[in-house]
């Protein structure tokens, strides 16, 4: 029994060393040390023993107990004090190290845009008008000198808006109802209020089904408005002359060059002069790619239509005016070194692309 003993005080410490962590520590405790344990066992044979040698093995099995005690006080203590360090040094927190700076929100380019074209439009008086985003046929088109069926309506791409109850598109009064594919429904609906003379703009989301990389299906324009007594192409050209410089810069020059929209006559498409050629159309290695000749075009414009001035309750022998719209996206993207080569990334929602601005 004493061998016994001996070899089990030999198997325990030799354990020990290698228990690695409190919980291996406490399961050899419970297979040697426990009620059940290793050395319960051999102390249970203790009975068995003849009556002069229990008494020498009992006290030698105890010593043994003690032995095995002690080495594990001291193992758990150091498997403590190991585990207790590195608790702490996973906790430890250097303070002088640089934070981490918390994300910073910034608006939107194309709001930015908003905002400065705003201001430009607001210097010249010109105040914004709020105008319903989903509106009737009547102010997106009819009122607007373009009949039902009449062909020039297939250039805006029209979504219509469903009647959930039925399958056709919604109707009322005023024709159907569609998503505004521009922002010229502002115009009948300003005439109407009746508050002359008009100095007004607005800037709303439009829709048309297509994209491309220079087409998105929801984009912004914003159209501006004038009309009072005696307004002539001269004021057309000195707005958007003044619009031009502040937003592009004092270099660009402007052109207008005649088109045709059913809403107003004349007609014209404003252009603005190239800032890669210089408004030249040519570049050392040949022509300028982003031009057309030194001039990129950058919305519609003209003299308001008498039917229009019409539609909005006005006398178009007394009264005309003219109005403008451009697309915001595009005009963001005419601006010098803004080197857009693809209008869907404005709306990808990109954080590289969209910190830049
Ligand atoms: N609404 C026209 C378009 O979307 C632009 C325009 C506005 C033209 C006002 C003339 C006058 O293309």
């Amino acid at each position: 029994m004493k061998k016994e003993l001996e070899q089990l005080r030999d198997d325990f410490l030799g354990a020990l060393e290698s228990a690695g962590d409190s919980l291996g520590l406490e399961e050899l405790r419970v297979e040697y040390l426990g009620r059940k344990g290793k050395l319960a066992n051999v102390m249970k044979k203790l009975p068995d023993l003849a009556e002069d040698m229990r008494k020498e093995a009992g006290q030698f099995g105890n010593e043994i107990k003690k032995v095995l005690e002690t080495a594990f006080l001291e193992a758990q203590h150091t498997v403590n004090q190991f585990e207790e360090r590195t608790r702490r040094d996973a906790e430890w927190i250097d303070i002088t190290m640089p934070g981490i700076a918390p994300l910073m929100g910034s608006l939107h380019l194309v709001t930015q845009a908003i905002d400065e074209i705003s201001t430009i439009l607001h210097q010249l008086g010109f105040v914004r008008s709020r105008t319903p985003e989903v509106d009737w046929d009547w102010y997106a088109f009819e009122s607007l000198n373009m009949p039902k069926d009449h062909a020039a309506r297939d250039e805006w791409e029209t979504f219509f808006i469903q009647d959930p109850k039925a399958d056709k598109v919604l109707e009322g009064k005023k024709g159907k109802v569609v998503l505004t594919p521009h922002t010229s429904n502002s115009q009948v609906r300003e005439l109407e209020k009746g508050q002359l003379p008009i100095r007004m703009f607005n800037i709303n989301k439009c829709y048309r089904r297509q994209s491309d990389v220079s087409h998105v299906p929801m984009f912004h324009q914003f159209e501006g408005l004038l009309i009072d007594k005696n307004v002539t192409i001269t004021e057309l050209k000195g707005v958007f002359d003044f619009f031009v410089k502040n937003f592009f810069g004092a270099e660009r020059k402007v052109r207008l060059r005649p088109h045709h929209f059913r809403f107003t006559e004349p007609s014209f498409e404003l252009d603005i002069s190239c800032d890669i050629c210089g408004g030249s159309g040519k570049l050392e290695s040949g022509a300028c790619r982003l031009c057309k000749e030194g001039w990129l075009e950058l919305g519609g414009a003209g003299m308001v239509h008498p039917n229009v001035i019409k539609a909005g309750g006005l006398d178009p022998e007394v009264y005309s005016g003219f109005a403008f719209g451009w697309g915001v996206e595009r005009t963001l993207m005419m601006r010098s070194g803004m080197n857009i080569a693809d209008m869907r990334i404005i709306y990808r929602n990109d954080l590289r692309f969209l910190k830049q601005f």
